[in-house]
């Protein structure tokens, strides 16, 4: 994702790249340096619900060939992810730890319309992934320019770019089955949500949200 590298301005670039309306706090990241065992682990069980999670979307909507389709090499490669992480917790001989409660993923979960028509399920289900995409993709920007191990920077900037693109394909999926304009308007009301729903949350150093 050579656009990254061309972005100066921190807040444009997760404005303009994004759309994400609050750049995460700088202190996350040296918060997490110290953290190193627990944001693996955090990491890890996020790669393995976004697995889950296409799988289930894959179960929900069979009938949605495209979707299908496209989720289906996503579920191979966030599995590659959770992987990828569990390697480097061994490697530090390092154990993958319980998973917590994932309050942000929960907020976001009770924001979407419960009582809408199928369409707009279907709209709430790929926004909010959408939406956990960006927020990690711009996490592991954080981490992967600011850290001060150089592998590990390297290590976080694949995720970013491939959670850049997972972004992308959801947006552009919930595009081919709704207007593009109440995609557009719904965003809007998701993003007003998450920024202030994540400036409500703790800062912790052992989570990536
Ligand atoms: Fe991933
Ligand atoms: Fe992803």
């Amino acid at each position: 994702m050579v656009y990254f590298c061309l972005m100066t301005k921190e807040n444009q670039d997760v404005k303009n790249i994004l759309g994400l309306q609050l750049p995460t706090d700088p202190r996350w990241v040296n918060l997490a340096a110290m953290q190193l065992e627990d944001i693996l682990t955090d990491h890890a069980y996020c790669e393995q619900k976004a697995a889950t999670t296409c799988i289930s979307l894959i179960q929900r909507y069979p009938d949605r060939t495209e979707m299908v389709e496209e989720l289906a090499p996503i579920v191979t490669e966030e599995w590659g992810h959770f992987r990828m992480v569990l390697a480097e917790l061994k490697k530090r001989n390092l154990q993958l730890g319980k998973q917590r409660k994932d309050e942000y993923v929960n907020k976001l979960l009770d924001f979407q319309k419960k009582d809408g028509s199928v369409e707009g399920r279907l709209l709430d289900r790929l926004l909010t992934m959408a939406l956990i995409e960006a927020r990690s993709c711009e996490r592991f920007k954080r981490l992967s320019e600011n850290l001060d191990d150089e592998y590990m920077r390297n290590f976080y900037r694949r995720f970013m770019e491939s959670e850049a693109g997972h972004y992308t394909l959801f947006i552009t999926l919930a595009e081919h089955y709704l207007p593009k304009e109440k995609v557009r308007r719904r965003w809007k009301e998701w993003l007003e949500f998450e920024s202030t729903m994540i400036t409500a949350l703790d800062l912790r150093g052992d989570r990536i949200h």
